[in-house]
């Protein structure tokens, strides 16, 4: 099953393919009244001429709309091409691993101090994310990053603000030692089997003489993951509803390709698709007001070269997800927008450029997905 359905995975660089006045009506600046009743058209009878001047007064509106329309599918063309658009899972969340999945997910014994589940730092009110910028794990401490959404983010290549975890699999079978606080995974597998988990994961697989390993409680978690996407307006619009976005969106989105916001934020998810440095012409924290200076995936590599590289962040649900950046350090969203145009692109932004981003952005705000609560119940605000 692939994850999203998008008609162009070449990763034409926009900036280079992207055609401003191409997205202006053909028509719309011309006023082809004023042809009417020229050479050979004057002696007509009154009817005809009353005739002549509907026509005329209607034509540039029928242009205008038509044009209104062209401009929209160019638009739709290009968002299809850079960005594609994702759908809702309908079916999946029946099966038994993503039903225990889910269960797991939710399920605060299944840590060191008893009290911490995965949701505990990936809420239903904060849209998957933590509206907090550093979370607590199982043993008290606050996490190093801030916590991002996992709606959507089992479509990515790579996980975490450093890129340093494969899959979802790789990610919670680490946080049984990481956020969960277990010693060992052993020390989470028995508490697994403490907590009478055994028909669940025999359900999930079967085929497993011995099913509750780290290696199945990661893919049931990452199967539950794998159900929690949030279509949005956007992804109408690409689908060939124009009305789905507002005329300020839609001037948002070409904005958001014109400037070269989607050079790095492209793809279904709007990034999380490479690393990148964060600061390219100027350093981060001058515009962030970063306590700490964070030095990227440099920590892990120990290389020079990967210095201030972070991981491309998605954008899907980005109205929701506040605060924003690695270490949480900017709680607005226009503010996030001004920042990523100053030390990206080297551009200063009007306030009304920065609006119709962020109203755009607006448009990637998708429903909390209706499995995203224990099981059995409905997500809670
Ligand atoms: C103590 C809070 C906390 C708990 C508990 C927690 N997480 Fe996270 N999660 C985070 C933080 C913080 C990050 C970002 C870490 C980083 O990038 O350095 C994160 C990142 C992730 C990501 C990567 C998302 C992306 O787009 O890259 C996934 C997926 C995820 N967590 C799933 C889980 C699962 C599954 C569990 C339970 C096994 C879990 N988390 C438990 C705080 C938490
Ligand atoms: C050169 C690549 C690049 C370009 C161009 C770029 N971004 Fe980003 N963007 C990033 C990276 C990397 C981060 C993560 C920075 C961090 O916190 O470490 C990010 C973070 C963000 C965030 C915060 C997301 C969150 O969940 O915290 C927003 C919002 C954002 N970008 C919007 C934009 C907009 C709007 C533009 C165009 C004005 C843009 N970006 C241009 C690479 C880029």
């Amino acid at each position: 099953m692939r994850f999203w359905d998008s008609t162009d995975s070449s990763g034409n660089n926009p900036a280079i393919e992207f055609c401003f006045p191409c997205l202006r009506p053909p028509q719309a600046d011309r006023a082809p009244i004023r042809n009417y009743g020229s050479v050979g058209q004057r002696s007509r009878s009154k009817e005809g001429e009353m005739k002549r001047f509907m026509i005329g007064a209607m034509l540039p509106t029928v242009l205008g709309i038509a044009g209104l329309a062209s401009a929209d599918e160019e638009l739709r063309r290009q968002a299809a091409a850079l960005f594609g658009r994702i759908e809702a899972v309908t079916e999946g969340d029946a099966s038994p691993e993503v039903a225990l999945g889910r269960a797991l997910f939710w399920d605060t014994r299944v840590s060191s101090d008893g009290k911490t589940a995965c949701a505990s730092c990936h809420l239903a009110r904060d849209w998957g994310a933590d509206s907090r910028r550093f979370s607590i794990d199982a043993r008290g401490a606050a996490t190093s990053r801030h916590s991002p959404t996992i709606f959507n983010s089992m479509g990515q290549p790579s996980l975490r603000w450093l890129g340093d975890r494969k899959s979802g699999a790789d990610q919670a079978e680490s946080s049984l030692t990481g956020s969960m606080g277990f010693p060992s995974k052993d020390a989470g597998i028995k508490r697994l089997q403490e907590l009478q988990y055994l028909a669940a994961f025999r359900d999930a697989y079967p085929r497993d003489a011995d099913p509750i390993t780290p290696g199945n409680y990661a893919r049931a978690l990452a199967a539950y993951q794998a159900t929690l996407r949030t279509p949005a307006a956007f992804d109408r619009f690409v689908a060939g509803d124009d009305s789905a976005l507002t005329d300020r969106q839609k001037a948002g989105l070409r904005t958001f390709i014109s400037t070269g916001c989607a050079g790095c934020h492209s793809g279904p998810l709007f990034g999380g698709g490479s690393v990148q440095r964060f600061g390219l012409v100027k350093s981060y924290w001058l515009e962030t007001g970063s306590e700490k200076i964070d030095v990227g995936r440099e920590a892990i590599t120990k290389k020079e070269e990967d210095r201030y590289l972070f991981r491309v962040p998605m954008l899907r649900n980005v109205a929701k997800t506040a605060p924003y950046f690695h270490d949480g350090s900017v709680d607005r969203l226009d503010r996030a927008v001004r920042i990523m145009a100053t030390v990206q692109l080297g551009r200063a932004s009007a306030d009304d450029t920065v609006a119709s981003i962020v109203a755009f952005l607006e448009s990637l705000t998708g429903e909390i997905p209706k499995n995203y609560a224990p099981p059995g119940q409905r997500p809670e605000f």
